[in-house]
């Protein structure tokens, strides 16, 4: 065989697996932050609405009719964000809207029908039908935006 041959075959060997050790460490580093970005964390700047600001600062997020037997759902912003519609538990015909983002590290809370309050899974902080902290690591409130029920829709004040 031709020498130089051979040596245009180590170095083409050499160069390869050079390049794809060298892109390891990249392709984890991405994997591993966009797994724990969708799994745990909720997007932290402001929610933003994805339909029609009304004049009087409301969007309509739905109907009262999306509102589950758990009396309650999640909106989601065209930001990612998420807000968390929960109908009132001394009059059913209202509804209080929170931030979904838990305020100990950002992940998702959800409401809890047989607890009657908010739940956080990451660190099991809790938080009560108003908001309040109820249980830490949270130590502070949930956001909570204007709300109001107009006929069957559900409108909402992000500012
Ligand atoms: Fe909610 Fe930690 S992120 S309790």
């Amino acid at each position: 065989m031709n020498p130089l041959t051979m040596e245009r075959r180590a170095f083409m060997k050499w160069v390869g697996v050079n390049a794809i050790a060298a892109s390891l460490p990249v392709a984890l580093t991405a994997c591993v932050k966009s797994s724990a970005d969708v799994s745990e964390k909720a997007e932290t700047s402001k929610p933003q609405a994805s339909k029609p600001i009304r004049s009087d600062g409301f969007i309509d997020v739905g109907s009262m009719g999306n509102l589950s037997e758990s009396g309650s759902f999640r909106y989601q912003m065209a930001n990612g964000n998420s807000i968390l519609v929960v109908r009132q538990l001394e009059d059913t015909t209202k509804i209080q809207v929170f931030s979904s983002v838990c305020t100990h590290r950002g992940c998702n809370v959800g409401w809890q029908i047989n607890d009657q309050d908010i739940f956080c899974a990451c660190h099991g902080s809790r938080f009560s039908a108003s908001g309040e902290v109820t249980t830490g690591p949270a130590e502070s409130p949930l956001q909570t935006y204007a709300a109001k029920v107009e006929g069957d829709r559900i409108l909402v004040k992000l500012t």
